[in-house]
């Protein structure tokens, strides 16, 4: 069922073209992997996104390869947009809010993915009631199944909010939340790459204690992973469940869970996606205040 609707949103999300004048500020890893995502779903032809970075070498690979423009002013990039992809450091957010603020016009929609960067500060740093939206995806995003979390500013409209749906779902899934919730996808989703990467880590090395070669332990570890989510994904079912299917009265996967579970790792991953989510919040608060 939820497999379901999931698959006929993507096909609906993939009818949706958004057609119009995009800006990309930050053309580093996030920001080269959105337009790329916007150029193979066929959302805006790529002659109408612009590419703006302070690095030339980047905008220069990006022109050659996948025939956008580019810019290194960020003043021109957004002038000539209609809707601006904030791909930017934190840091640097205020700086580039700055020089923009007075080439925004009303009809501009600005999607920021600067991690802990609040609606209320773009907002007020650029002095007018348009469409802004907050994100957090994750770097899977570079692979096209990215994790990402869409919170809404109160001035954007239903349409600007099907174009930044159909943007992040051409890089993987998308969930929309509150934002004071975006602390919590951060903890979850934004830094969840991090433990998993341990957990595969974890795995190879379990492969090669018992005698296998590394790079099939890579392969093994890195497939299971795989192939345990796209399950728990396409099933739609309870990952409990999928774990009962495989666990054999008195065998070896039964064994293995009471070994983890006597180590504590639900606890453990509770407590890290608890901790990141506070880390979160105090980030958040500091650049409120820069
Ligand atoms: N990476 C992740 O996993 C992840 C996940 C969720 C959200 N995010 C958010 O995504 C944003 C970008 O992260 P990233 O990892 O893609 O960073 P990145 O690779 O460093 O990309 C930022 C780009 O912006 C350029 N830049 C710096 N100052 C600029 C300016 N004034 N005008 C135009 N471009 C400028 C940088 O150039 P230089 O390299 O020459 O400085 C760089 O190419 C961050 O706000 C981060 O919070 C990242």
């Amino acid at each position: 069922m939820a497999a379901d609707k999931a698959k006929k949103k993507h096909e609906h999300d993939k009818r949706h073209r958004i057609n119009k004048e995009i800006a990309v500020l930050g053309t580093g890893n996030m920001g080269t992997s959105l337009l790329l995502g916007i150029i193979k779903a066929g959302l805006t032809p790529a002659r109408k996104i612009t590419g703006c970075d302070i690095n030339k070498e980047k905008l220069r690979s990006l022109a050659k390869e996948w025939h956008v423009r580019t810019s290194t002013s960020l003043r021109d990039a957004v002038g000539g947009a209609e809707i601006v992809l904030l791909c930017v450091k934190p840091m640097t957010v205020p700086k580039v809010l700055k020089e923009i603020k007075t080439v925004v016009r009303d009809n501009h929609l600005v999607i920021s993915i600067a991690a802990g960067v609040r609606i209320a500060f773009l907002q007020e740093t650029i002095g007018r009631k348009i469409g802004i939206i907050r994100t957090m995806p994750n770097i899977a995003s570079t692979v096209d199944e990215g994790a990402t979390a869409i919170a809404y500013g109160e001035h954007v409209s239903e349409v600007q909010k099907r174009d930044a749906e159909a943007i992040f779902n051409a890089v993987g899934d998308v969930v929309t939340v509150a934002e004071e919730q975006l602390d919590a996808v951060t903890g979850l989703s934004g830094s969840g790459p991090a433990y998993i990467y341990m957990v595969i880590e974890a795995l190879i090395d379990g492969g090669v204690k018992m005698g296998l070669a590394r790079d099939v332990a890579t392969r093994l570890a890195v497939q299971t992973v795989l192939g345990s989510a796209k399950l728990v994904k396409s099933s739609g079912l309870h990952p409990a469940i999928l774990r009962d299917q495989v666990t054999t009265p008195g065998g070896t996967a039964i064994n293995a869970i009471h070994e983890l579970e006597s180590h504590g790792l639900r606890s453990m991953l509770i407590n890290a996606v608890a901790t990141a989510t506070r880390r979160s919040e105090e980030l958040s608060k500091v650049l409120s205040q820069t």
